[in-house]
C-alpha cells in the first residue's frame, strides 16, 4: 500500500504560506510507480519567494550575533539528527526520485559529512592578526557574513546539495531562503523539518519557498530590486544558471554556480581496463546518469578501444536495472520531465554510432524488455542504458550533457589529443583518467579544464571535503564544500588601528633603510 502523499506548502519566518485559491498545486509522483503520488505542493509566486527574502533579512542580524561557535553547536546538533533520521531521509529520497536506497543513504552521508566539517569551523572561523607597515599600529582581517542567501538546488540530490550551501551558509551568519526543486518537495521539507524544527533555528533563518522556475526569477528580481538578498547559489542547467549569473551580475553580485558538465574518461594504453570499466559503469550510469559529474565520454587510445568497448558493453548488460528500494545499479529518470528531455538526447544517435550495453534502447517496457529487470518497467520511467560508440567530437551527443543512461565512446591516439577532446564541449566540472603513468596523470591534470580529477577513479563521488565545482559552462568558478566554500559566504573585511595618537601615513611615513646596493662580497 502507498503511503498517502503529503502537503506540501512554503514556510516564511516560521509560518506556513496558506495558500492563495490562485496557487497551483503540483502533484509529485513516485518515478518507480507513476500511479503513487508522494507529495502535494502548493506553488508560491514571486511575491512570497521576495517576502522571504525580507523575512530572511530581518533575522539575519540577531542570527550573526550569535557567536559562531554556538551556530557551530546548531550544526553539531542538526549533523546528529540527521544521522539518526538517516534511514527515513533515504527512504523519502528513493520514493521521491527514485535514487537507488543504498545511494540514497550515501547521499544522505553526505549531509553528515558537510556537518561534521563546519561544526568545528564555528570555533575555527579564523581571521588574521597582520604586522603594519608602521610603528603602534595593528591590522586585522575578519570573515562577516553576507546577509541573506537564495540557494535555488536541483533534485537529483535533493538533500546532500543543499546542505552544501545550507550548512556553511548557516554557520557563517546568513540567513537563508531555500528554493528546492518541485519535483523533490518531500525531501525537501523533511530537510527542513530537520533542520528547523529538530536544530531549533530561530525563525526565519532558514526559509523554503516551493515555487516553480519562473516565479523563482521574478522573486530573484523583486528581492535584487529591494535590497533583500545579497548572493544567490544555483545548481542546475548551464542555460538557467547563465540567466541567475546575469541577473544577479546586473546587482553586482556573483552568485554561486553548480552547473552541467560533460565529464571525460580517458582511458590510457596502460590502464587497467577491468578497473575503468567498473569506473565508467559507476559515472555513467549510476544515478541513471543523472549527477552533474556523470560519465559523457570515453575517451579510450585507439589500440585499447576494442578489448575495453567489450568489456563495458558486458558489464554494462550484467548491470541489474530496476525498483530502487532493491539492489540495483540504477532505478528511474528523477521525475517524468527528465524522460522526455532523455527522449529528446536519445534522437542524436545517428547511422554513423554504434549502439550496445542492454537489449534494446528508450524506454523499458513489456514490448521493450531489459534483461534482469527487476520489478515492473510500465510502473515507472525506467530506461535502458546506452553504450554509443564512435562518437565524433562535432556530434551533438559529444558536445553537450545528455543527463540520463548514455555513455558516449570515441578514441585517441595521443595524449595531448585526449585532453583537446575532453575540453572541447566547454564545459569543466569532472573528468578521469585510467593510467599508472605519472607523466601522464600531470600532463592531464594539467591541460583538462576540469574543476575536478580523478586518477583510476570515476569522474564522479567527490568527497564532501574538496573544492566541488567548475569552469566554464560547468560553473563561473565559484567552489563549494570544506574550507573553499567560506569564501562563497562570506566577505573579509580588513581593519587597521592606529595607536599612536598620531595620523602615520601609509607608504609615506615609513621608517627607511639606508641599503648600499653596490656592496658585494
Ligand atoms: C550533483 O550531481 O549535482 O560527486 C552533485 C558526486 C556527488 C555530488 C554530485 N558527491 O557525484
Amino acid at each position: 500500500m502507498a503511503a498517502q502523499p503529503v502537503s506540501v506548502r512554503s514556510i516564511v519566518g516560521g509560518q506556513v504560506v496558506e495558500p492563495d485559491p490562485d496557487d497551483r498545486v503540483l502533484k509529485s509522483a513516485n518515478p518507480s510507480h507513476l500511479d503513487q503520488v508522494v507529495a502535494e505542493v502548493t506553488l508560491a509566486s514571486a511575491e512570497t519567494f521576495a517576502r522571504a527574502c525580507r523575512a530572511a533579512t530581518d533575522a539575519q542580524r540577531k542570527w550573526a550575533d550569535v557567536p559562531a561557535p554556538i551556530r557551530g553547536r546548531a550544526i553539531a546538533t542538526i549533523g546528529r539528527l540527521v544521522e539518526a533520521n538517516a534511514d527515513r531521509l533515504a527512504r523519502i529520497v528513493t520514493e521521491e526520485i527514485g535514487k537507488p536506497y543504498a545511494e540514497a543513504l550515501g547521499e544522505v552521508r553526505e549531509i553528515i559529512d558537510t556537518c561534521d566539517f563546519f561544526l568545528g569551523e564555528g570555533r575555527r572561523l579564523y581571521g588574521q592578526t597582520v604586522p603594519s607597515e608602521v610603528p603602534d599600529k595593528n591590522l586585522f582581517t575578519f570573515r562577516n557574513p553576507v546577509g541573506t542567501v537564495a540557494v535555488i538546488t536541483a533534485g537529483n540530490f535533493p538533500v546532500a546539495v543543499p546542505s552544501w550551501y545550507i550548512v556553511p551558509a548557516l554557520l557563517t551568519g546568513n540567513s537563508v531562503v531555500w528554493k528546492p526543486a518541485e519535483y523533490s518537495a518531500k525531501a525537501a521539507q523533511a530537510f527542513y523539518e530537520i533542520f528547523v524544527r529538530g536544530g531549533g533555528l530561530p525563525d526565519g533563518v532558514l526559509n523554503i519557498v516551493h515555487a516553480d522556475g519562473a516565479a523563482t526569477f521574478a522573486g530573484l528580481e523583486m528581492a535584487l530590486a529591494e535590497g533583500t538578498l545579497d548572493k544567490s547559489g544555483f545548481t542546475g542547467s548551464s542555460v538557467v544558471g547563465a540567466k541567475i549569473g546575469e541577473l544577479t551580475g546586473r546587482y553586482v553580485q556573483s552568485a554561486c554556480l553548480e552547473l552541467g558538465g560533460k565529464n571525460p574518461m580517458v582511458v590510457c594504453p596502460d590502464a587497467d581496463l577491468d578497473l575503468a570499466v567498473e569506473g565508467a559503469l559507476f559515472a555513467g550510469f549510476g544515478t541513471g546518469g543523472q549527477r552533474c559529474t556523470s560519465l559523457g565520454t570515453v575517451i579510450v587510445h585507439e589500440s585499447v578501444h576494442d578489448d575495453f568497448l567489450r568489456r563495458f558493453d558486458a558489464a554494462t548488460r550484467a548491470a541489474v536495472v530496476g525498483d530502487p528500494t532493491k539492489d540495483v545499479l540504477y532505478g528511474p529518470m528523477l521525475a517524468p520531465k527528465f524522460a522526455d528531455t532523455y527522449e529528446k538526447y536519445l534522437g542524436w544517435i545517428a547511422p554513423h554510432h554504434k549502439v550496445y550495453g542492454s537489449t534494446g534502447t528508450g524506454r523499458i517496457s513489456a514490448s521493450n524488455p531489459r534483461e534482469g529487470f527487476v520489478g515492473d518497467p510500465e510502473a515507472g520511467l525506467f530506461y535502458h542504458p546506452v553504450i554509443v560508440d564512435g562518437v565524433r567530437p562535432d556530434d551533438e551527443i559529444f558536445m553537450n550533457e545528455t543527463f540520463g543512461p548514455i555513455v558516449g565512446v570515441t578514441t585517441y591516439r595521443d595524449l595531448d589529443e585526449a585532453i583537446r577532446l575532453g575540453n572541447k564541449p566547454g564545459y569543466g566540472l569532472s573528468s578521469s583518467i585510467y593510467t599508472n603513468d605519472p607523466k601522464s596523470v600531470f600532463t592531464f591534470r594539467r591541460g583538462i579544464s576540469a574543476g575536478m580529477v580523478s586518477v583510476n577513479n570515476s569522474t564522479s563521488g567527490a568527497e564532501a571535503h574538496l573544492p566541488f565545482g567548475g569552469n566554464g559552462k560547468s560553473g563561473n568558478g565559484s567552489r563549494q564544500s570544506g574550507m573553499w566554500v567560506l569564501d562563497q559566504f562570506t566577505r573579509w573585511q580588513a581593519m587597521n588601528w592606529d595607536y599612536s595618537g598620531k595620523l602615520q601615513k601609509a607608504q609615506m611615513d615609513i621608517v627607511e633603510m639606508t641599503p648600499d646596493m653596490d656592496f658585494r662580497l
